[in-house]
């Protein structure tokens, strides 16, 4: 038998039919396509960062618990002693373990529907069902719609991330609240991008025993690195644990997130600077005829007029400059760009390009 024949009678269909998760190619371009923050450290603080991996002993495995990285993290973000927390790969990893929980449970994962495609992706290929609840023309919760789709299907976990990606909105209060006490559900409220947003809910995972709130570092500055973090009553975090590979935290960014958190001040200080630039581009962007939506996240969404969406996003390309185009995909986002906030000289890239547009030029 060929290699081509084993592969085929060994892997699974659907992966043999499906696609391996795509990245577009930004080498040379404004990327502002991936919610990044797009600031790198001053030269100071790099060379402290340089002295502490050089110390870094790679010979050996990491602290499988990532002990004082957790210490500095919890203090950073003030998580009180009470609550325990779980580091995963990214949040990616911490999704997916959440998830390979319910496989074979008969028990389904549930997000809004638009929200974060990995919730799915992760569903899909550990072959739990997947059930997306619907938002409002709004962007918000559909209460009547998820309470019934909840009591339908009874699912192990609801992944709800505030503020949402890719629309960008808080939902209600109320609404959420509603969702959390009506389900006997594990709901996780995904917070990615809390730096940028008035409102977070820390204080809920202590408030209900079935909410745990799961964070990253991508976001503030640290993509690269991958930390993300779920955190919550020891008695979840205890059996999540579990599921997680050891040393799944490598030993350099240990020791980098270390070195952040001592500087936690400039994180802090590229977040207000991006939420100012998120006002400058939403006005901007404005002026030019997007209706752009309020945004309480490092991104913006425009939609661009007259259908155009997808010229729009190709000539932007072919001009350097790299936005996401949600168009096509769902019904909510027809004609939608989604474009991560850059530095001050990237927005004004990004404007200079859209002025030169076919479509839209002036
Ligand atoms: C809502 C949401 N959750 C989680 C993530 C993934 O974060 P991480 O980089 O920690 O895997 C993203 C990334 O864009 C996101 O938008």
């Amino acid at each position: 038998m060929s290699t081509a024949d084993f592969v085929k009678r060994l892997i699974r269909a659907d992966v043999q039919a499906g696609a391996a998760y795509q990245v577009a190619d930004a080498s040379g371009m404004v990327k502002l396509d991936a919610m990044e923050n797009p600031y790198a450290w001053p030269e100071p603080l790099r060379a402290e960062l340089a002295h502490q991996l050089a110390d870094v002993a790679m010979n050996r495995y990491p602290d499988p618990h990532a002990l004082r990285t957790k210490e500095a993290v919890r203090g950073w973000m003030g998580i009180p002693a009470h609550l325990d927390l779980l580091f995963g790969n990214g949040s990616d990893e911490i999704i997916a373990l959440v998830v390979s929980n319910f496989i074979g449970s008969g028990r389904a994962v549930c997000a809004p529907d638009p929200s974060f495609v990995m919730f799915r992706v992760l569903a899909e290929q550990y072959r739990v069902p997947f059930v997306p609840l619907p938002l409002t023309a709004e962007c918000q919760i559909d209460r009547q719609a998820w309470l019934a789709a909840l009591a339908d299907t009874s699912p192990g976990v609801i992944f709800i991330p505030q503020p949402n990606n890719p629309t960008g909105n808080l939902f209600l209060e109320e609404d959420l609240r509603a969702v959390v006490t009506a389900t006997d559900a594990l709901v996780i409220i995904d917070e990615a991008y809390t730096a940028f947003s008035e409102r977070e809910h820390l204080a809920w995972a202590s408030e209900y025993p079935n909410v745990l709130i799961m964070r990253t570092l991508s976001k503030v500055g640290l993509a690269g690195l991958r930390l993300g973090l779920l955190i919550g009553d020891p008695a979840w975090i205890h059996e999540f644990d579990k599921l997680r590979l050891p040393y799944n935290i490598n030993i350099m960014t240990q020791a980098a997130v270390q070195c952040a958190m001592a500087h936690h001040d400039l994180l802090e200080s590229q977040s207000i600077a991006i939420r100012s630039e998120r006002t400058r581009l939403t006005e901007l962007l404005s002026q030019r005829g997007f209706d752009v939506w309020p945004s309480q996240a490092n991104f913006v969404i425009a939609i661009v007029p007259k259908g155009q969406a997808r010229t729009v996003f190709e000539h932007l390309k072919h001009s350097g400059v790299l936005v996401k185009c949600l168009d096509g995909g769902h019904p909510l986002l027809h004609g939608a760009l989604r474009i991560t906030v850059g530095t001050p000289t990237e927005t004004d890239a990004l404007l200079a390009a859209l002025d030169q547009s076919p479509v839209l030029g002036r």
